[in-house]
């Protein structure tokens, strides 16, 4: 399929249409209307038809969507057809709490390596992955085919190892350091800060509790 650019704004939206498609074919449903899944979404019926045009469309009319056919193109938009080779850098409270969780695997995300600059923590393991020092890595990205590096160490050396990832190879960088990293174009960054969800959380309690 020939893709045009596509916005940002909908690529955001594109994983909560993949969760909630993967769990309609879970359920055993073959095919939905845009307003049946409007509906279960809580999204206008022509958000999601321009969603959806973004890619060709993928409805037809009278039909709705085929939930199996659109669940699989929307996987392959999102690369999620491929498998992606992990590292977390810094193995702390952070790094590990990611590193446990497995459904990331799931979607074909596969964690190869831990690395953290606590010699305390070589050799701790993680879901069986040992803990290495940071010494190891070029040698590890290079042997690995790593594509993703998890930044979860504290902002004051996050730019500079960002920097050295690049140098070894890394694509992209799934950065959970409250810093912005200055990378070279086409180096993919994701920035996630928990806090800024919750800081949202706490403008809508403000806001209901003085509107009530
Ligand atoms: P932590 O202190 O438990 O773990 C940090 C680990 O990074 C430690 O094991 C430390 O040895 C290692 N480290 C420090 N400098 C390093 C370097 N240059 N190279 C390799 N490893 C290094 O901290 P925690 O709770 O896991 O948080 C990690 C970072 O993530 C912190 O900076 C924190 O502010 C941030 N954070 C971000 C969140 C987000 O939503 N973006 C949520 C929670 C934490």
């Amino acid at each position: 399929m020939e893709q045009k650019e596509i916005s940002q704004a909908v690529i955001g939206r594109l994983p909560r249409y993949f969760r909630y498609l993967g769990d309609l074919k879970d359920e055993g449903v073959e095919r939905i209307s845009s307003q049946e899944l409007s509906e279960l979404m809580q999204v206008t019926a022509s958000q999601i038809r321009q969603d959806f045009n973004n890619f060709g469309g993928f409805g037809q009319q009278g039909y709705g969507y085929n939930v199996e056919y659109l669940y699989d193109e929307i996987s392959k938009i999102l690369g999620l057809n491929q498998t992606h080779h992990l590292i977390i850098i810094g193995a702390g409270n952070l790094g590990q709490a990611i590193g446990n969780y497995m459904n990331f695997e799931r979607r074909g995300f596969i964690l190869k390596g831990l690395f953290d600059s606590n010699p305390a923590l070589e050799g701790k393991e993680v879901r069986g992955i040992a803990v290495q020092p940071m010494e190891n890595i070029e040698e590890f990205v290079k042997a690995n085919n790593i594509d993703i590096a998890v930044l979860t160490i504290p902002k004051t050396s996050a730019v500079a190892v960002a920097e050295s990832l690049v140098r070894y190879g890394i694509k992209a960088i799934w950065n959970f350091a409250h810093v912005d990293l200055n990378v070279p174009k086409g180096i993919q960054v994701e920035n996630v800060h928990l806090s800024d969800s919750l800081m949202k959380l706490s403008y809508n309690i403000t806001r209901y509790d003085n509107e009530n």
